[in-house]
């Protein structure tokens, strides 16, 4: 009998964390969607003690998510077990997650608390936690640095106490497959509740062992999985969720572990996450990297040609790609559009459909040929918007290799036309430049990329923007057009209004 492991996405928190990752409150809320529909078994939603913006977001996607358990983060704290509970008790399955360290160094000089207060504290907090809900997690913070009969004490207790997961992170990202698989059998049988609860890992990937290490813990007893989309996380990141899923699905004959994810669904996760963080993933990146299903060298080329499995261990179609195949052009209506959505996975509400189906009119006027990817980059645009405060009314820009750029820019913002001069080091810079006077706000350009989302002379441009503002907050904009300049102006526009957007929450 195959057993069944429990897929605990924390992308929205651990992930969320992360350096260039973080999202705003319907970025987040778009993104706990997807992982519904991916069929993660928990949503770790984010730490609502953090921040105003943390708790919204976490009660937010409570609220919304129904196929999904979802989990608010805690310290051993009332405080912060108070507001975990606040905000996902609307939930249909809420789970308080609550940590303490275990490791002597972190006792030491974080803490500042002998062992003994720590495991009073452990026992204290999930009690409290308990009174609220009856699903309780608890981590041992920096499991794998921790005296492993110190943790059997405190987990034992912990389990009498109301636990019902308890977690054995490697918060450092510092153990190996057969220590950490040791370590678990080692708490097995020092720890005699065990039985009664589920065992959960999360291992980070400083060493680069975060998968191998999680695959080990499933050996030695561990059924719940730690991960997130992409392996994003605090450093080198988590355990990658696709990379998880993908090898159980490929080596059954191995694992024989089952999850509930839809593996269909991994891709649109992936790109989705890098379409809201701007972060990409490497090229080589297993599973989802864009060369994971390419073939270079001509002997391969030629083995796949005449057997898949010659080089092919999954197929690109299990993890949801598609082919870019060619599609619609400008003839096409309303309902082949809706039909190619429909293909493709998604399901939009009328309005985003309306508009999805708008901006694909204007882009399939310029650009002869609309592929798959094209139609992909409009929904994903679409999906994620936050109210436009300021739109783009026009743009002139000057610009030679002789001469000093200067573009000319006209936004509205409510009924007011506002326009802008401004020179630069060629016409971006100077675009930007003129934005940054019609919004008044010294922003800083953090990250600026331009791609093409398909191949030919006439492919849409997708550009990214990343600013900051005097306060050192991060945003992200996307613009998307044939036009390079002007897919750039929507990006920085884009994420001026995502500012906005955010300060006026
Ligand atoms: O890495 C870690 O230890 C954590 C805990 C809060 C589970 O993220
Ligand atoms: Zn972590």
């Amino acid at each position: 009998m195959s057993k069944k492991i429990i897929i605990f996405d924390t992308t929205l928190r651990d992930g969320e964390q992360s350096p260039g990752c973080s999202m705003n409150l319907k970025e987040k809320l778009e993104m706990a969607k997807q992982l519904e529909r991916l069929r993660v078994n928990i949503i770790e939603a984010g730490f609502p003690a953090a921040s105003p913006g943390d708790f919204a977001s976490v009660q937010e996607i409570a609220k919304t998510i129904k196929e999904c358990s979802v989990a608010g983060l805690a310290r051993a704290l009332k405080s912060d077990i108070d507001q975990a509970w606040e905000a996902v008790k609307y939930s249909q399955a809420p789970r308080i997650h609550t940590f303490l360290a275990t490791s002597d160094i972190h006792m030491q000089y974080k803490l500042k608390m002998e062992p003994q207060q720590v495991k009073e504290t452990a026992v204290e907090m999930v009690a409290y936690a308990k009174k609220y809900c009856s699903d309780i997690e608890f981590s041992a913070e920096d499991a794998t640095r921790s005296d492993p009969y110190f943790l059997a004490e405190i987990f034992e207790e912990v389990i009498r106490a109301g636990a019902t997961t308890i977690n054995i992170p490697d918060t450092v990202g510092y153990t190996t497959p057969d220590e950490f698989y040791e370590l678990i059998m080692t708490i097995r049988k020092n720890t005699p509740s065990i039985d009664k609860v589920n065992i959960s890992v999360h291992c980070h990937n400083d060493l680069g062992l975060a998968v191998a290490n999680t695959l080990a813990a499933g050996k030695a007893g561990a059924v719940q999985f730690e991960c997130t989309v992409n392996g994003i996380g605090e450093r080198a990141g988590n355990a990658a969720l696709e990379e998880l899923v993908m090898i159980l699905d490929t080596r059954k004959d191995i694992y024989n572990f089952t999850t509930d994810i839809k593996t269909n669904e991994i891709m649109r996760s992936s790109s989705l996450l890098t379409r809201i963080t701007g972060v990409k993933v490497q090229p080589n990146k297993a599973i989802v990297g864009a060369n994971a299903f390419a073939h270079e060298s001509g002997i391969h080329q030629h083995g796949v040609l005449s057997n898949k499995k010659t080089y092919e261990i999954m197929t690109f179609e299990s993890i949801g790609l598609t082919k870019n195949t060619m599609v619609l052009g400008k003839h096409s209506g309303r309902h082949a559009f809706e039909e190619k959505v429909k293909q493709l996975g998604y399901t939009l509400p009328k309005d985003e459909l309306d508009k999805a189906f708008a901006r694909f009119k204007n882009i399939a006027d310029k650009k002869k040929e609309v592929y798959d990817r094209d139609i992909e980059a409009i929904i994903s645009k679409e999906s994620v918007q936050v109210p436009k405060t300021y739109t783009l009314k026009r743009f002139v820009i000057n610009s030679g290799n002789t001469i000093t750029s200067t573009a000319l820019v006209m936004m509205k913002r409510d009924d007011r036309e506002i326009e802008e001069v401004a020179v630069g080091d060629g016409p971006v810079d100077a675009a930007f430049k003129a934005i940054e006077k019609i919004v008044t706000q010294k922003l800083k350009l953090e990250d600026y990329q331009i791609q093409s989302v398909t191949e030919g002379e006439d492919a849409l441009g997708d550009a990214l923007v990343k600013i900051s503002n005097e306060a050192g907050r991060v945003y992200v904009g996307r613009g998307l057009s044939t036009d390079v300049i002007e897919a750039s102006i929507h990006a920085f526009i884009n994420a001026v209004n995502k500012m906005i957007y955010e300060e006026s929450m």
